[in-house]
């Protein structure tokens, strides 16, 4: 793979060989959401001013309804990878139901069906905190042509072909990966360009920061308990630091840069865990894997599970493979 500092376009067009089914398509459905994702960060941008220029529900100037954020993500994206025709389907957290997309002779000819988490860590918004979008590509199983069903989604993380997240931040990146490790790019606001400034990202392999909601604490699973005490103990190289943003996407995204565990355990409150297993763990988990990490959901990785619901949740534990692995200690224990 090339890894000379280009633009996402030029990255995306240059390694497309390296793509296990290359055709131009996936790189054509990664170009839609490179574009969807310039949008929503234009949106993101101008959240604080919502309450100068009309809040949800308003009508703005030019006579168009205010949406919320993540309603707008949700359709940015969705209308971005309906104008290919590439995309035979989509999961989104906002939709209930899995979206058909037809071509003009109302057939479904996509080869990809992707799952997305248009707007993670939505509450963040109000108050000028990083937000992401996440995304998750994989080939459909039912014959091209036909229409989309829900098997076509419900395949294990394993399959996936492409996986990533947009982290709307103090800068903005686009980090994806296609199964040949995992690189980030920044957006250069003034040209509108993502650039290749995070190269081959792997995990470190310790690290010394735990994520977790530790408000939850008195609900979580004995051994998460005892491996949250682990982390606060006073030792050579603990306690760890413990930072939380409350946004997935920008939780890992630092702790795959710093090193650092996530956890987001099931409880007695949430009995499954509370993360969508398709559109937030699974792509998190390729990312994670692609950069030396390890994601579980405590019993085994978290893309091997085979999912029964496009909505359903589990728990999640992922980050530096050493302090997985001292979690699982605990859990095997
Ligand atoms: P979303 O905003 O897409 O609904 O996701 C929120 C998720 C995830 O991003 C975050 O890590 C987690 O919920 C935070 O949950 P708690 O507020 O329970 O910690
Ligand atoms: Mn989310
Ligand atoms: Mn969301
Ligand atoms: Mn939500």
């Amino acid at each position: 793979m090339s890894h000379q500092k280009s633009t996402l376009g030029e990255f995306i067009i240059k390694n497309q060989s390296s793509f296990p089914y290359s055709s131009g398509e996936l790189s054509s459905l990664l170009n839609a959401l490179r574009l969807a994702a310039k949008v929503v960060n234009h949106e993101v941008n101008k959240a604080g001013l919502v309450d100068i220029f009309g809040d949800s529900g308003d009508v703005n100037v030019q006579g168009e309804h205010q949406q919320k954020l993540d309603v707008f993500a949700n359709k940015t994206f969705i209308q971005s990878l309906k104008n290919r025709d590439i995309v035979c389907g989509i999961v989104s957290e906002e939709n209930d139901e899995f979206i058909t997309i037809e071509g003009q002779d109302k057939k479904s000819n996509g080869k990809y069906v992707v799952l997305m988490d248009p707007l993670d860590g939505s509450s963040n918004i109000d108050v000028n905190v990083s937000v992401g979008t996440i995304f998750s590509i994989f080939r459909r199983i039912t014959p091209q042509g036909t229409p989309v069903e829900a098997k076509d989604f419900l395949q294990p993380g394993r399959k996936q072909v492409a996986a990533g997240y947009v982290v709307y931040g103090t800068s903005t990146m686009l980090v994806y990966t296609t199964g040949d490790g995992v690189n980030g790019f920044t957006l250069n606001p003034a040209i509108g360009s993502f650039y290749l400034s995070h190269p081959d990202m792997k995990f470190p392999k310790k690290g010394n920061i735990y994520s977790v909601n530790e408000g939850n604490y008195g609900h979580f699973p004995e051994p998460v308990k005892k491996y949250i005490k682990y982390c606060q103990q006073v030792e050579e190289d603990r306690p760890y630091s413990h930072r939380y943003i409350g946004s997935l996407v920008s939780d890992f995204h630092r702790n795959m840069i710093k090193g650092g565990i996530y956890l987001y355990p099931n409880s007695t409150v949430n009995k499954e865990g509370k993360l969508r297993l398709l559109y937030e763990c699974n792509p998190i988990a390729f990312l994670t894997e692609q950069a030396d990490g390890i994601a579980t959901n405590g019993q085994q990785d978290i893309m091997d599970v085979i999912p029964t619901d496009i909505h359903e949740r589990a728990a999640f534990y992922c980050g530096s493979s050493s302090m997985i692995k001292k979690l699982q200690e605990f859990i095997e224990n």
